[in-house]
């Protein structure tokens, strides 16, 4: 009996000696880890091929390249937001579709959908067009509930950046939390994609912390 309470008493003071703090930061660490990397993945993209300003005559668009980048480091699904009706490949005409649209405020119809509702991360990728987003990624974003999803903008442009794309995702996001968004100028992801790889992993680390 004696003994037993003495084996007690040592492993009691043990306990007390115990870096306690260090415990429970490796444990906090484990758990957090554990929830990054269980996180469902999706990175979601418009992208326009054909004739574009400062690159010519395009086959993969500048914004998809960046979505492989990303859904690359990041292994998350990809998946392309495709209009119904493509838009025009020279870019004279492509831009006024886009202005039309964008001053109608068109939903217009999009090919395929992806279950926004199963994923917990989702990277939203677009070009910049007239300030904004294209109108097909408001009839994707329209279409599901995100309450509760950690939204993730990116875009391509050759000059404006996100714009205000991140205030008008938040507003038609309802619900989610967003991050901070990134921006990549078009001609460098199509033609120095070390240099767009660079800064997608830079950004990425940026937004872990
Ligand atoms: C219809 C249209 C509108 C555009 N409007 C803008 C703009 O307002 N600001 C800007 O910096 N770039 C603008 N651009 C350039 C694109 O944002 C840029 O080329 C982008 O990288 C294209 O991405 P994508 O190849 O993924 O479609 C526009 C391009 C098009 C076709």
């Amino acid at each position: 009996m004696k003994k037993t309470i003495s084996i007690l008493l040592l492993l009691l003071i043990a306990s007390a000696l115990c870096p306690a703090s260090y415990a429970q930061e490796g444990s906090k660490t484990d758990r957090s880890m554990k929830t990054e990397s269980s996180k469902r993945v999706l990175v979601a993209f418009f992208s326009h091929t054909g004739e574009n300003y400062a690159v010519g005559n395009i086959e993969k668009g500048n914004t998809h390249i960046i979505a492989e980048m990303i859904a690359e480091a990041s292994g998350g699904t990809l998946f392309e937001i495709v209009p119904q009706n493509a838009y025009p490949k020279t870019y004279n005409a492509c831009v006024e579709a886009a202005k039309k649209e964008k001053q109608a405020k068109a939903r217009p119809a999009i090919k395929a959908d992806a279950p926004v509702e199963e994923y917990d991360v989702i990277y939203l990728g677009y070009p910049n067009w007239w300030g904004d987003m294209p109108m097909p990624v408001y009839t994707f974003i329209e279409q599901h509930d995100w309450n509760g999803k950690i939204v993730i903008p990116f875009c391509t442009s050759e000059g404006s950046g996100l714009s205000d794309t991140e205030q008008r995702i938040a507003a038609a996001c309802k619900g989610a939390v967003l991050r901070k968004g990134l921006a990549v100028r078009g001609a460098t992801a199509q033609n120095d994609r070390p240099q767009a790889k660079k800064a997608v992993q830079a950004w990425l680390e940026r937004i872990s912390q």
